[in-house]
């Protein structure tokens, strides 16, 4: 999966990522899913996967897919913006109608983040998930998730799963303001990396996950694998709400997916994910 050894110009990078496309024709001989991506929307440019995703949800397919090669105005939880410059991520939404109560809708961020962890790490590359939707390397956010719901009458419509993994880009693509938190295979690699099969074995993970969740009610696949390469657990955190930061221990994830949290002042709380953001207390000293 790898392609060249760094290092690399900026222009050189340019002209080797942008002859990479994530296509149809790319991606289907690579996948071995069931319904995963038997319909992908393939875009050049977007303003955001997960908005057009949400756009063509009730019409959709279960496991429709949608990829861009670039994002103009990629969203991320809690109204953040998310970057996503051309050729050099994975920047897709799926869309899926599971046969799940809505409360439960969220344990798909878990299963994704089991899913891009399971295929990062197969690479040799040792990615942490931090609880509710990143995943982290070297301590450093390496892809986002964002789930959207859409209910109506206590039924999902459909949920849009929205994963952007940073794969090619250089220190030089992040802004400023995010340059020092966020981090891509290639940076921490020195190495290039093919994102259609890295595309391809996510998508292959996520489908078993997703099946083993909705058709067996087996969720502890997934959990078992955020719980495993967990980045908090045992860690000193802060615990940050709209109005509130609070120094806690994270303890565990109970079996709903919940972070298990222990407060300075020694009482305990299951966190679900909604508002909710945490930071590694050592991450903040170390800035
Ligand atoms: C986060 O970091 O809070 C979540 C980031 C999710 C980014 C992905 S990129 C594909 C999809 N489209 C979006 O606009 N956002 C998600």
């Amino acid at each position: 999966m790898k392609k060249v050894i760094n290092p690399l110009s900026k222009e050189l990078l340019n002209d080797l990522t942008c002859n990479d496309y994530l296509t149809l024709e790319e991606l289907k001989p690579l996948l071995n899913t069931k319904f995963i991506g038997n319909s992908i929307y393939y875009f050049d440019t977007i303003d955001s996967t997960n908005t057009y995703a949400k756009s063509i949800g009730t019409k959709s397919n279960n496991g429709a897919l949608v990829i861009s090669e670039e994002q103009t105005v990629g969203r991320g939880r809690l109204g953040r913006s998310f970057m996503s410059p051309k050729h050099k991520g994975i920047w897709m939404s799926i869309i899926l109608k599971p046969n799940i109560n809505p409360k439960d809708a969220a344990k798909l961020t878990q299963v994704a983040a089991a899913s891009v962890a399971s295929a990062i790490n197969e690479l040799g590359i040792d990615t942490k998930v931090k609880w509710p939707n990143d995943i982290l390397l070297n301590d450093k956010k390496l892809c986002g998730i964002l789930t959207e719901l859409s209910v109506s009458a206590s039924n999902i419509n459909y949920v849009i799963v929205g994963i952007g993994l940073n794969v090619n880009l250089a220190k030089d693509d992040f802004n400023e303001d995010i340059k020092d938190n966020a981090t891509s295979l290639m940076i921490e690699s020195g190495e290039l990396w093919d994102r259609k099969r890295l595309l391809a074995s996510i998508l292959n993970h996520f489908e078993a996950l997703y099946i083993k969740f909705t058709e067996n009610n087996d969720f502890k696949a997934s959990l078992d694998i955020c719980i495993e390469n967990s980045a908090l657990i045992g860690q000193e955190i802060l615990v940050i709400n709209r109005d509130s930061i609070v120094k806690a221990t994270a303890l565990g994830i109970d079996e709903e997916g919940k972070l298990i949290v222990q407060y300075d002042n020694g009482t305990y709380e299951h966190l679900i994910s909604g508002e909710v953001s945490i930071r590694k207390r050592d991450c903040l000293t170390k800035k």
